[in-house]
């Protein structure tokens, strides 16, 4: 398994405001409903408040800007002393990620799996709001929901029964053109490759298949010159769908829920990764464990988090995602929270998240 070591960070310089990203443009084509009504509680200066800190500065979640002190501080308990200290949620020093500058190279898309077979750790979620915030910092996104369940496809207000031609029929179809069956989103930049309970008969006719685990990435191979990004929202199983996923991607994304059994699992899912690795993918890596959940007033939480990085030292993201149930809202809304509570700490979590994730691919 390839580490990731220590991150470099500094590398962006061009200073870019979100904010100014994130007016819904009209989408033409596919339109997906439920999504256009641009929440513009967010001011920019607000953005810029947080996103501004000076080098050397750490990410302070319990800044003015947040609305929602109380959720502020199941991230930071104590905001002043972690300025002072300057240690981040996870316990270790805070690097500032700066806001990435414009994309000066256009090439294939680095293509992110997010992936745990635990059921209801934050994949969904982490699909959806790292996308979002990926793409107000003008990164072209796909989105490709990976689960029959069809979260990720609601999550975007889309109706999964409704539509005639899914992630399914691109896979398992040889002459369906992706323009058939892409949408594109409310959030400029960013488009989806949605799916139903259809998904779930791929798993059983793949299986006969030449070269069944890499179908998505035959399926994907005339996208990924379109985008910067390909996140994919795995099911809750190592099965054939999650191996298709892990063969087609670059980097994967371990979402865990900062709770008792976190760990439970995780042993099989790295073994996993690395045997796709080994057989399939060599270009394949862990990225990073992203704590999800995470409620810093209670002691077990932190216990676990402490757990986690003393477990994946070099692996853990900086970025802890706090729980919220902003988050069970943005689902109901059909719209990433970026949007849907543009200013809240979780909105930024995802945003920082964003920037960590970049700074890794630029220290590669
Ligand atoms: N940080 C958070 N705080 C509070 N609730 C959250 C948070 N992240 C996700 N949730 C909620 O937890 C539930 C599970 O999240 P999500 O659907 O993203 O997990 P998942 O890993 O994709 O689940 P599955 O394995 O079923 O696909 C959802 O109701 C979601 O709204
Ligand atoms: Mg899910």
């Amino acid at each position: 398994m390839t580490g990731v070591g220590s991150v470099a960070v500094h590398t962006f310089v061009t200073h870019q405001n979100p904010a100014n990203m994130t007016a819904h443009q009209s989408t033409d084509g596919h339109h997906v409903s439920g999504m256009a009504r641009g929440r513009a509680e967010s001011g920019p200066a607000r953005f810029a408040a947080y996103d501004e800190f000076p080098d050397g500065e750490f990410f302070d979640p319990d800044a003015e800007f947040e609305p929602d002190p109380e959720y502020a501080a199941t991230i930071a308990p104590d905001a002043a002393r972690q300025r002072r200290e300057r240690i981040g949620p996870t316990g270790r020093p805070m690097p500032y990620f700066p806001i990435p500058g414009p994309v000066t190279e256009r090439g294939p898309a680095t293509i992110i799996a997010m992936c745990n077979q635990k059921g209801g750790v934050g994949k969904t979620t982490s699909t959806i709001n790292l996308g979002a915030a990926l793409a107000e910092y003008g990164r072209r996104v796909l989105l490709v929901d990976f689960d029959p369940q069809g979260a990720l496809s609601v999550g975007l207000g889309v109706n999964p029964m409704e539509l005639d031609n899914t992630v399914y029929n691109l896979v398992m179809e040889s002459g369906m053109a992706p323009d058939e069956v892409l949408l594109k989103t409310a959030i400029p930049g960013m488009d989806l490759l949605p799916s139903n309970i259809d998904l779930s008969a791929a798993e059983v006719q793949l299986v006969s298949e030449v070269a069944r685990e890499s179908a998505l990435q035959r399926a994907l191979a005339p996208l990924i010159n379109d985008y910067d990004f390909v996140v994919i929202d795995c099911q809750p199983s190592l099965g054939l769908l999650t191996v298709n996923a892990l063969t087609a991607a670059h980097k994967v994304i371990v979402p865990l829920e900062c709770e008792f059994f976190a760990l439970r699992g995780v042993a099989l899912l790295t073994e996993t990764i690395e045997k796709v690795q080994e057989r399939l993918n060599p270009n394949l890596s862990l990225d990073g464990i992203l704590a999800t959940m995470y409620d810093s007033r209670t002691v077990h939480s932190r216990e676990v988090l402490a757990r986690v990085v003393e477990a994946f030292p070099d692996n853990v993201y900086h970025t802890v995602i706090g729980r919220t149930v902003r988050f069970p809202e943005t689902t109901v809304a059909g719209e990433p929270i970026t949007t849907y509570a543009s200013n809240s700490v979780g909105a930024a979590a995802y945003r920082q998240l964003a920037r960590e994730v970049l700074a890794r691919c630029h220290a590669e």
